[in-house]
């Protein structure tokens, strides 16, 4: 076992200690060849190789905190007329100079989904200055009708003041779309024109963009080819709505640029993101034996498990590797939040299954005044010593653990923090030999679902020309040509049924609604 002088790194406001991982000298020698490879293909990505070879794509998203390393200059000028313009866009809001049709903009709601909200949501609540926030942030991150309705509900009487931020990469993605739709009809039936009241983050002449010109919209700003949904907290993406918010954006930038530095370092040993991707590697057996439990100790950073859930498992969770071997790589996250999960599922990971590897985030520096409250010691002092605590239990449990130390949670450690991961996650992702920059299985579910609204189209195109007709699932499916949906069939009967769209005809078999026969309202 190394001690923790041996394992612990820092950098000025952040540190490592990989000292409860349980490895061995030998292990990380064995390994060093491999890092050095990955280190290499790291610096080309940079450089602006292909990375992202299925979709012919280079990967930038370091580029953004360090314009001056795109490789062409119309790059550098787009990264820097990008965050220019999102200052001037903002402070002129923040002056009131832009404004609603009720007044001075006091809200801003951002609609979009996976790596165009998750950024957004962590940075909004991890950066909030509470009341001192400029605009207070607002998200709809799906199409359910009832969350559409909950946050519209919130924004009751201000949507005049309330600044709408669609992003989508795409611009195509139905979520989103929906969202928007939702929220447009809102402003009209509130007698408010929505494009003086909306922005879009965008792909260039994406639907999106399209749309938002022809109707108006106050502004548009870029989304690039070469930055991912889950690696553009720091574009447009993330910058537009912190800056809306009154989040220090220069520190957030600066905070990843900096990390960017120590994690290009060649040297495996002092490279926090190639020291936390090897311990990855040994923790899982480099095929994701182990699943990743992330604790933060700090509120603030309670979306941060959720946003590395998706940086890690949509990048890793790969089927085949880059020869076209089939791996079924990746690393299972989840998390929320210590000392609040102690008294949920710490129990198991300290005495049940072994089949995990937690990872502790903790803040040195409680930036809220605590009361004593027991021989001296407050709350933070409490949240403290449960991290310890934790930690000390598990390892004697034989349960290993990471831990990133910041020195406090604020916009130059949150970039920091995230520049870690999304290194960690490209120098993990060359270890076990994928490609971590596509996202296959997310675009195959998006034409699942769009498979499954024309089915649902097509019984009620069924049932409007055969008003009399009453069928079970199976016959209806067959009806369509579609034998081999009959399970389907059954889901969207039952949709259409609870929602009033067509009626049960046998009202008796209600226990038993798979035989039941349905017909048109
Ligand atoms: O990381 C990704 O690529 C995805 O999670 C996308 O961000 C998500 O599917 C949303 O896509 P878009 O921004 O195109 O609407």
């Amino acid at each position: 076992m190394k001690s923790f002088e041996e394992e612990f790194l820092w950098f000025s406001e952040f540190g490592l200690d990989t000292s409860k991982v349980g490895w061995s000298s030998d292990y990380k020698a064995s390994m060093h060849e491999r890092m050095d490879g990955a280190l290499e293909a790291m610096n080309a990505l940079e450089a602006g190789a292909i990375a992202n070879p299925d979709e012919q794509r280079r990967v930038g998203h370091y580029w953004l905190r360090a314009p001056h390393l795109a490789p062409e200059p119309a790059l550098t000028e787009a990264i820097t007329d990008t965050l220019v313009r999102i200052d001037a866009f903002s402070k002129t809001v923040h002056q009131g100079h832009l404004k609603g049709e009720g007044g001075a903009f006091e809200h801003f709601l951002v609609i979009g989904i996976g790596g165009s909200a998750l950024g957004p949501q962590l940075a909004a609540k991890a950066l909030s200055q509470g009341s001192a926030d400029r605009l207070k942030p607002h998200f709809i991150d799906n199409t359910d009708p009832e969350g559409i309705a909950f946050v519209l509900d919130g924004l009751k009487g201000l949507l005049g003041k309330t600044l709408v931020v669609v992003i989508s990469k795409s611009g195509s993605t139905p979520e989103p779309r929906n969202g928007m739709l939702e929220v447009a009809a809102a402003y009209a039936k509130a007698g408010l024109n929505f494009g003086k009241h909306a922005v879009a983050v965008t792909g260039q002449a994406s639907e999106l963009d399209r749309y938002a010109q022809a109707h108006g919209w106050l502004a548009r700003f870029p989304m690039w080819d070469w930055v991912g949904g889950r690696t553009s907290e720091l574009s447009a993406v993330g910058l537009l709505p912190a800056a809306l918010q009154g989040i220090d954006i220069h520190a957030f930038l600066k905070g990843a640029a900096e990390m960017d530095v120590y994690t290009r370092s060649p040297d495996g040993q002092k490279n926090p993101a190639a020291r936390l991707a090897l311990a990855w590697h040994f923790l899982t057996g480099g095929k994701g034996e182990k699943a990743m439990v992330v604790l933060p100790y700090k509120d603030k950073l309670e979306l941060f498990s959720k946003y590395l859930q998706q940086l890690v498992m949509e990048s890793l969770g790969k089927a085949v590797d880059l020869e076209g071997k089939t791996v079924h790589q990746g690393i299972s996250v989840y998390g929320n939040k210590g000392s609040t999960d102690q008294h949920a599922y710490v129990q198991q990971l300290r005495d049940g299954l072994p089949n995990f590897f937690a990872t502790f985030i903790v803040a040195l520096q409680q930036d809220a005044p605590f009361l004593d409250i027991e021989d001296g010691m407050g709350c933070g002092d409490f949240l403290n010593g449960f991290f310890l605590g934790t930690r000390q239990a598990l390892h004697e449990n034989g349960r290993p653990s990471i831990t990133i130390v910041l020195q406090s949670v604020n916009p130059h450690t949150l970039g920091a923090l995230i520049a870690l991961f999304e290194r960690t996650v490209g120098l993990y992702a060359h270890l076990i030999n994928i490609n971590a920059y596509h996202q296959p299985g997310v675009e195959a579910g998006k034409k699942a679902a769009a498979t499954i609204l024309n089915l649902k189209r097509a019984i009620l195109g069924y049932f409007k020309q055969n008003p009399k007709t009453e069928a079970t699932a199976k016959e209806l499916a067959q009806f369509l040509g579609q034998d081999h949906e009959a399970e389907n069939v059954f889901w969207l009967l039952m949709s259409l049924h609870a929602n009033g769209k067509i009626r049960r005809a046998d009202k008796g078999l209600g226990l038993e609604p798979s035989r039941s026969r349905f017909a048109a309202k």
